[in-house]
């Protein structure tokens, strides 16, 4: 058994954010940081287009920006939080530029930040490292956290479970008032133990779960952990259909997980959409062309290919100058170079990939979730700033401005509450190795199957009800398994992306309309007033 005064999981830009500024504000207090493989793997390593905020006062405001992000959320944002993140974000990109992370500066004043853009932006307004911006943040937080004596960071360990009155014996219903977490079960992957994390507070902060899809940007870890623990601990999640779709990752005929992403910076620095043939349509879609906001360019591209039996579209960036390519995106130069593609040449041919999912735990605007004692940030959240689409960015700005806002809630709270007692091992009696990994692997396949033929971009009743149908049969099969064999993370993972498929496929069948990116046939108008799926 391990105590903390904090428990974390997650080392992205939200957990380490979270645990960085408690580090340094309260030396005393003992910070355990989780994560289920190595410190460097998250969704946070592998962004590439950057960090919006508005940085230029001379063009910028914060009311553009707040604007694109409602205009981008199709209705469905908290104003009060966009204006929340919007309004704080620039002081927290400050904060991280001080803790060492580089952004590009521009070519002709070195003064200055280079600042890129992207769809549904008005202005220019991303900071970025290369098309490493990611990597970079992950880079100095990791690097910061390392100097940080009281922060304890456990590589290869997975949580299974948020411990909880359930834990003593208690029934919990989604009913139940002052549900309180103490905790977690761990599976230790170093020892191939489970242990038991006992915690003041605990914050989740386990990011995405493209790998749900069978196509994804996301890297393998993000299958949905905390989210899914969130639900089992009977607390509240929010807008879960609104699954967006990146329309350009880039198609490899030879299939790779995850998708390589061509950042939607290239299309702010000129790129076109275009067919194989050569013939731009995205005009015929909407004025913005190219750059309108994500979900109305995936919708397009999967239109385009399904009209024209194509299996990809294509991105025309030979007009643009090389030397700034190279200097700009120098990965995807290079990965686009190692499959014979060369961009100053050559179409560049994308599809749409499962990106970010912007629904999630339910938190408040201090990052607090329908349970006491547990917060919630990044990712895996429903924070209320995407609404039915994230607008591009957004995503690593959200992350650290509700990763100041929790530490500064649990530095008001930490000192009242007192670590659980009498909370029971984990039971693993009855239990025995899993005798054939292929059933694991093989129902991980099917999974993604269902979920990119019956709720991917474009939805329908009769498709969700397939999937709901399948997805029950294989919750009962893989429940089964959990209940009778040996934990091992692949098993962890499959339970839980099969409760993210359920949920994403319960609320889509829920959303009796068309809004941002939920876009069904049987409802493709909106309703003239705001529906939050909660469950
Ligand atoms: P993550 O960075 O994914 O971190 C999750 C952490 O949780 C990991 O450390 C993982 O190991 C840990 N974890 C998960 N489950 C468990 C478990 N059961 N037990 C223990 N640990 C666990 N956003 C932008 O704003 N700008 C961009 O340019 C951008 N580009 C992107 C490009 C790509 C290819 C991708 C995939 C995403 C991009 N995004 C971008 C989105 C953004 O990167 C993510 O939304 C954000 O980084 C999520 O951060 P996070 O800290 O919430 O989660
Ligand atoms: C990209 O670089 O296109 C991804 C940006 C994002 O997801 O916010």
């Amino acid at each position: 058994m391990i105590k903390t005064d904090v428990l974390i999981i997650g080392s992205g830009v939200a957990g380490l954010t979270t645990a960085l500024k408690l580090a340094a504000e309260r030396p005393d207090l003992k910070i355990t940081v989780l994560t289920k493989t190595n410190k460097q793997e998250s969704n946070t390593s592998y962004a590439q287009g950057g960090i919006a905020a508005v940085w230029n006062f001379d063009i910028d405001s914060y009311e553009k920006h707040i604007a694109d992000t409602l205009d981008a959320g199709d209705g469905f944002c908290d104003e009060k939080i966009v204006e929340i993140v919007v309004k704080e974000g620039p002081t927290r990109v400050k904060e991280i530029i001080e803790w060492g992370t580089r952004f590009d500066k521009d070519h002709d004043n070195k003064e200055e930040y280079d600042l890129g853009r992207e769809g549904g932006h008005s202005e220019n307004r991303i900071l970025h490292y290369k098309d490493l911006t990611g990597w970079e943040i992950q880079r100095t937080l990791l690097e910061k956290a390392k100097e940080s004596p009281n922060i304890e960071l456990h590589e290869h360990f997975f949580a299974i479970d948020l411990i909880t009155q359930h834990h003593l014996g208690y029934t919990l219903s989604r009913l139940t008032p002052d549900i309180e977490c103490y905790g977690a079960y761990v599976l230790d992957k170093n020892k191939d133990d489970i242990d038991m994390i006992l915690a003041k507070v605990t914050v989740v902060a386990t990011g995405g779960a493209g790998q749900v899809y069978r196509n994804t940007t996301n890297p393998v870890i993000a299958t949905g952990d905390g989210i899914a623990m969130v639900y089992r601990a009977k607390g509240r999640l929010e807008n879960m259909e609104y699954v967006q779709f990146h329309p350009t990752a880039l198609y490899n005929p030879a299939g790779e997980n995850p998708d390589f992403l061509v950042s939607e910076a290239v299309r702010g620095e000129g790129a076109i959409l275009k067919t194989k043939e050569g013939e731009e349509f995205m005009q015929n879609y909407d004025e913005r062309g190219s750059l309108a906001p994500r979900d109305i360019v995936a919708r397009a591209i999967d239109n385009e290919m399904k009209v024209r039996g194509d299996d990809y579209l294509c991105l025309d960036c030979r007009h643009l100058d090389e030397a700034d390519f190279k200097a700009h995106f120098p990965t995807i130069y290079e990965k686009c170079m190692s499959l014979g593609i060369n961009p100053m040449k050559d179409l560049i041919p994308v599809v749409p990939a499962c990106h970010y999912i912007c629904g999630g735990i339910r938190t408040d605007e201090v990052g607090r979730t329908s349970i006491n004692h547990l917060y919630a940030c990044g990712e895996c959240t429903c924070t209320g700033l995407h609404g039915a689409n994230r607008l591009a960015s957004n995503s690593l700005l959200e992350g650290l401005v509700f990763a100041h806002r929790i530490h500064l809630d649990i530095l008001n709270v930490i000192d009242n509450i007192e670590i659980k007692e009498g909370i029971p091992e984990w039971n693993a009696d009855s239990t025995t190795d899993p005798k054939e990994m292929v059933l694991i692997t093989q129902s991980w396949k099917e999974l993604k199957e269902i979920m990119s033929s019956y709720v991917g971009i474009v939805r329908s009743n009769v498709r969700l009800k397939r999937a709901l149908d399948r997805l029950m049969l294989l919750y009962n099969e893989t429940d089964q398994l959990y209940m009778t064999t040996t934990l091992s993370p692949q098993l962890c993972e499959l339970r839980n992306l099969i409760t993210i498929a359920y949920l994403i496929s319960r609320s889509a069948a829920m959303r009796k309309e068309s809004r941002g990116l939920h876009y069904t046939t049987d409802y493709p108008k909106k309703l003239p007033f705001r529906d939050l799926s909660i469950l």
